[in-house]
């Protein structure tokens, strides 16, 4: 079968190959790819990995084979999957549990956006708790998991703020939910009881600067790759606020993936939440889409199509 596989070193970071077909264990249906999303973090992912490696977390496709152990959706069945790697196939082999079903009206484009960005959006939010009347800010609003956090966080009763880096950036910001757009966390004013902070150096610092007392600064990705100052007295007006990390893979137990996956794409089914697709591509555009990640020009999610039947 065709891959994606990582090539470091080589004229691109990864090219399209023919690779062995998966191997199926008994808990694992064998999934045929339509879609899959590329995020910031598989960027890095292409140099700290060997080469040959394929790729892939966020897939959406059909069920080909349904699993072994009788778990999981039947063959034919729509789907979208939180896949660990290998995903950026035109099969993957993935455990029943992390396998959801797709309503008629979910595209396959819109639900390969899900996984990873919208698991992070989903629960960085919720580490707000009750945000009915409450200020958050977005950094990076304009980015995948930025989009969708809008959303999430606009749909919880909050008040949004998004932090773009420029004017372009701000395109569409206000349909999703947001109430203030600013360009650079600097012009942010008054406090906030939730920072989603993805930027990192002194986008983090600056945040520190605007949360209020008791209120939560989610720090859950540094896209910047600067460091960040911090003080004590940063804190000053801030009493008993606390910086939470976000990892989302360790974020909930492993049986929650699918629950909080289903729960992301009834959200798309019924109107609630619109993933915005910056670009969509064949995958053989795969190389030309990183750089255009990389380069923050893709508003929203970048997702390629792998032309599958
Ligand atoms: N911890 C986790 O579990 C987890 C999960 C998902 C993602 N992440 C991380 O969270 C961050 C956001 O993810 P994403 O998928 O939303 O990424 P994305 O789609 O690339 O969006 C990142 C946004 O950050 C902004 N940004 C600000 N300063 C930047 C800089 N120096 N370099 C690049 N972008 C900068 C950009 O907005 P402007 O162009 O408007 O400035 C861009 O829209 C990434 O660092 C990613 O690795 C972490």
């Amino acid at each position: 079968m065709r891959a994606i596989v990582n090539t470091p070193g080589g004229p691109a970071p990864v090219e399209l190959r023919d690779v062995p077909e998966p191997r199926v264990g008994p808990n694992d249906a064998l999934v045929s790819v339509r879609c899959f999303s590329l995020n910031r973090g598989e960027l890095r992912s292409f140099v700290n990995n060997e080469e040959g490696w394929v790729p892939g977390q966020d897939i959406s496709g059909v069920v080909l084979r349904e699993a072994a152990n009788g778990l999981g959706p039947p063959s034919g069945t729509r789907v979208v999957a939180l896949t660990d790697e290998f995903g950026w196939a035109e099969r993957v082999a993935v455990p029943t549990h992390r396998i959801v079903p797709l309503a008629g009206n979910v595209s396959f484009a819109q639900a390969a956006t899900l996984p990873v960005a919208g698991l992070t959006a989903l629960r960085c939010v919720r580490l707000g708790g009750a945000l009915v009347g409450r200020r958050v800010l977005i950094t990076g609003a304009a980015g995948g998991v930025g989009t969708l956090a809008i959303q999430i966080a606009a749909n919880s009763g909050a008040h949004v703020t998004a932090v773009v880096g420029h004017p372009a950036r701000a395109t569409g910001l206000n349909e999703l939910g947001a109430k203030d757009i600013v360009q650079g966390i600097e012009s942010a004013t008054g406090r906030y009881s939730l920072i989603l902070e993805s930027a990192g150096g002194d986008s983090l610092s600056e945040a520190v600067k605007r949360i209020e007392p008791k209120g939560i600064v989610v720090v859950y990705g540094n896209s910047s790759a600067q460091t960040s100052t911090l003080s004590f007295q940063d804190f000053r007006m801030a009493q008993n606020a606390r910086i939470q990390s976000f990892f989302y893979f360790t974020s909930g137990p492993e049986e929650m993936f699918a629950p909080d996956l289903a729960l992301l794409v009834s959200l798309v089914e019924n109107g609630k939440l619109r993933p915005v697709i910056g670009v969509e591509r064949n995958w053989s555009e795969i190389s030309t889409v990183a750089e255009l990640l990389r380069d923050r020009r893709v508003a929203g999610k970048a997702v390629l199509t792998t032309g599958g039947p």
